[in-house]
């Protein structure tokens, strides 16, 4: 019987972070288990620092449906399986700490912990779970890069704030006969930049899964121009990468040893400079940032935060643990965490561009791909 379940909610924050509380907290109040929210993810956990959720009139979790960002706060890369301590010498030492989240968690009588959160979140969830911890994982993220399932929820959000900028840029790039260049987020993945280029009607997508050719590029604009299409509108997603070149990396942070300390951006000014040089065009490109993760979420991720609030509840109440709440075939549905880190077996080790992580990108017979080349978006090749 379950009596005490806990939230974190962990990684860079989406639109539908609260939705998907609300979804777990509900299901946990009507079969009368007591629902608490670890705060700012697995920093909560390891300093035990949680809040007591509930949807009762002016309880922590009411109305937070249409609300953006997270009540309970998340934390980005925070490994606590190699976690970075400053030692009494004043040295960087990273330790394993998980040991003291599982004292928290069985301390505290919690009998389940659900993991919001993308694959980092998600593989640390798994490693929790190989210690014997009941656990069950949501995918959160707006790069829709974690294994297994279909969709993520906050990307729709994400997909839906890069689209209204593009159909902005349209209109002044139309009026000033420029190049608008748009460098969305994604990661490693280009599910924003592809979908929401085919959403605003967009000219060209550049995305990690395809390297770019400039050239290829600048000839789609100058055969626009041909046609008398003085301006175009270009996606470049933060990860993508010329033929034969590198991602560019904007910054290196020190969060700990086994986690994304990669920070992208910077793809777009280039691109944009590159084009200006090429067509004789003027372009102007726009980094969209942070904007794809902050404010309210769509109908569509309201709904689908809900389906998987509920379900992962529903999960815990069945007593299947150890599993990740999943869309497949369009369908609510679960799979092991163990299948969603894939090789990425070793304890304490987390996601990122490794090889052994297990992200789910582009594949070339996706349906954007297809659909994107047939309404004839160059994606520089
Ligand atoms: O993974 C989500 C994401 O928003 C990426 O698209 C982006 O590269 C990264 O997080 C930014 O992270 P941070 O919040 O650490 O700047």
């Amino acid at each position: 019987m379950l009596k005490k379940i806990a939230i974190l909610a962990n990684g860079g924050d989406v639109a539908g972070f609260n939705a998907v509380i609300r979804g777990i907290v509900k299901t946990a109040e009507n079969s009368g288990v007591e629902a608490y929210g670890f705060i700012d993810g697995y920093n909560g956990l390891l300093k035990n620092n949680y809040i007591k959720l509930s949807t009762a009139e002016d309880g922590t979790a009411e109305g937070i449906l249409p609300k953006g960002g997270s009540i309970i706060g998340s934390s980005t890369n925070a490994n606590v399986f190699n976690y970075k301590v400053i030692n009494e010498e004043g040295e960087v030492e990273y330790k394993d700490l998980s040991d003291i989240c599982v004292e928290n968690i069985k301390n505290n009588g919690f009998d389940c912990i659900f993991t919001l959160g993308g694959d980092a979140t998600q593989k640390s969830a798994r490693d929790f779970s190989v210690k014997g911890i009941n656990v069950i994982g949501v995918p959160k993220t707006i790069d829709n890069d974690v294994a297994c399932t279909e969709i993520t929820f906050g990307y729709n959000t994400a997909v839906s704030v890069a689209m209204e900028a593009l159909d902005r840029l349209h209109t002044t790039g139309e009026t000033h006969h420029r190049i608008m260049v748009l460098e969305v987020m994604g990661r490693y993945a280009g599910w924003i930049a592809l979908e929401s280029a085919i959403a605003g009607g967009a000219d060209v997508a550049l995305i990690p899964e395809i390297p770019y050719d400039i050239e290829k590029v600048a000839s789609k604009i100058k055969n626009r121009q041909k046609r008398g299409k003085n301006f175009s509108v270009v996606v470049v997603s933060e990860g993508a990468k010329p033929k034969g070149g590198e991602m560019v990396i904007e910054g290196t942070r020190d969060n700990g040893i086994g986690v994304d300390n990669t920070k992208l951006g910077g793809i777009g000014k280039i691109v944009a400079r590159q084009l200006e040089k090429i067509t004789g065009l003027e372009a102007r490109e726009t980094t969209l940032g942070y904007m794809q993760r902050g404010g309210t979420p769509t109908a569509f991720d309201r709904v689908l935060s809900t389906k998987y609030g509920a379900k992962a509840m529903q999960l815990a109440l069945e007593g299947k643990f150890g599993r990740l709440a999943v869309i497949k075939n369009g369908k609510l549905d679960d799979v092991s965490l163990e299948e969603v880190v894939g090789n990425n077996k070793k304890i304490g080790a987390v996601s990122g561009n490794t090889k052994e992580s297990n992200i789910r990108k582009i594949t070339m017979d996706n349906d954007l791909v297809k659909t994107a080349r047939s309404v004839g978006i160059n994606l520089g090749d």
